[in-house]
């Protein structure tokens, strides 16, 4: 893909389609923002271009509404302490003040439009909106990696109006973790994690055509410790995901990947961090209890399946982290894949989370900035804010 060190941006008007959909608590403080860090690059690449830079994202999902607690006003505060110059908003994406004030930036200034959501047009990749956000610059800028799985006037419609390119967060993210998936040096070890297996069915299937180890830990490991037979007793289970896991479990073998599950689990009487809690074979969970992590044994496992992979991708906690008792298996695998010397991919806001929580995020070769996003390319799917760039 064309990205901005490929066409020249000197004195042009810039539109820069963002993911700043970060975390907000109740009082609209910012409380994660690595996607607002991760744009700083290719924002200053266009400043240093003398660009004239116009900002765009989504908040949430006020589903076309202006709804206030999803205003970006607070991010653009924030942008601007990061960047120490002044970023001005326009309070409305599109209409007469936008473009105003677009049509008045300065080379070096930025301007941000409000909440692309407050429009349903934006969800509907409506081509009057499209038009609308496009007539207000010269060129796209898409580094929104985050929400290219959504073909939304912001991120998919408006490349038929402008020439579009990818930032450098889109890049790194094409380059990490959609190249090192198609063609990952070997050995290539994924570690699947989350609650659910039916959120994870595509990656899962996708990634055992091409991993030599898959380690599968966090909730979903019940449903394939179920499809092997034993009683999970209280566990979370997706009863009618225990038919697939056998499937991929059977996949798994025909294809020679090594698929590793749970050997033991810690398990408690009640879901809460001052619950009773034990480690046990996966032979022997009571009925009455539930498996809330993976156990030690099988953390040492995992983490020893770390070792001596070139290529690691990892998605999703072993267990519910959050809770110091069932801790242990995430914290082990984060350490692991931190001390690794391979490639190594993360995404996921957990798992992210799991590594800043032991202070080895900055170990990692590169964390992806997509939730959905990210799934989805794992899924070797093509994304449609990815496929509207220019190609070289
Ligand atoms: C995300 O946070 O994953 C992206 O910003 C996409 O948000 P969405 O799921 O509301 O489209």
């Amino acid at each position: 893909k064309k990205s901005i060190r490929d066409i020249d941006v000197a004195g042009k008007k810039v539109f820069i389609r963002v993911d700043y959909n970060v975390p907000m608590d109740k009082e609209g403080n910012i409380t994660e923002g690595t996607r607002i860090r991760a744009t700083l690059p290719t924002l200053k690449y266009l400043l240093s271009q003398n660009a004239a830079i116009i900002i765009a994202s989504h908040l949430g999902r006020p589903k076309g509404e202006v709804v206030p607690a999803f205003s970006l006003v607070p991010v653009a505060k924030r942008l601007s302490d990061l960047l120490g110059q002044e970023v001005a908003v326009a309070s409305d994406c599109v209409g007469s003040e936008a473009e105003a004030k677009a049509k008045a930036l300065q080379p070096g200034q930025i301007l941000m439009l409000e909440n692309l959501r407050y429009h349903k047009a934006e969800e509907k990749n409506d081509p009057e909106f499209s038009r609308q956000l496009a007539s207000l610059a010269d060129v796209a800028v898409n580094d929104a990696f985050g929400v290219s799985h959504r073909a939304h006037a912001s991120v998919e419609g408006i490349t038929k109006y402008l020439p579009a390119v990818a930032g450098f967060l889109m890049e790194k993210e094409i380059m990490f973790v959609g190249q090192t998936v198609a063609n990952p040096t070997h050995p290539f070890v994924a570690i699947i994690g989350g609650a659910k297996v039916s959120d994870k069915i595509g990656v899962i299937e996708n990634l055992l055509k091409k991993v030599d180890t898959l380690i599968i830990g966090g909730g979903m490991a019940n449903t394939f410790l179920a499809a092997q037979g034993y009683n999970i007793g209280k566990s979370l289970l997706e009863a009618d995901k225990v038919e697939l896991a056998k499937t991929l479990i059977v996949t798994a073998k025909e294809r020679g990947v090594s698929l590793l599950l749970p050997t033991d689990v810690v398990i408690a009487d009640k879901f809460a961090a001052d619950a009773q809690h034990k480690a046990v074979a996966v032979a022997n969970i009571d009925s009455e209890w539930m498996a809330l992590d993976i156990g030690p044994e099988t953390a040492t496992v995992y983490a020893k399946a770390v070792e001596t992979a070139q290529t690691i991708v990892w998605n999703g906690p072993m267990g519910v982290f959050e809770m110091d008792a069932f801790a242990n298996g995430t914290e082990t695998v984060a350490k692991a894949v931190a001390a690794s010397k391979a490639t190594s991919i993360v995404g996921g806001g957990d798992s992210i989370a799991a590594l800043e929580k032991v202070g080895l995020a900055d170990k990692i070769t590169h964390i992806s900035t997509g939730g959905g996003a990210s799934l989805e390319f794992l899924e070797g799917k093509v994304l449609p804010g990815i496929a509207a760039l220019a190609d070289k």
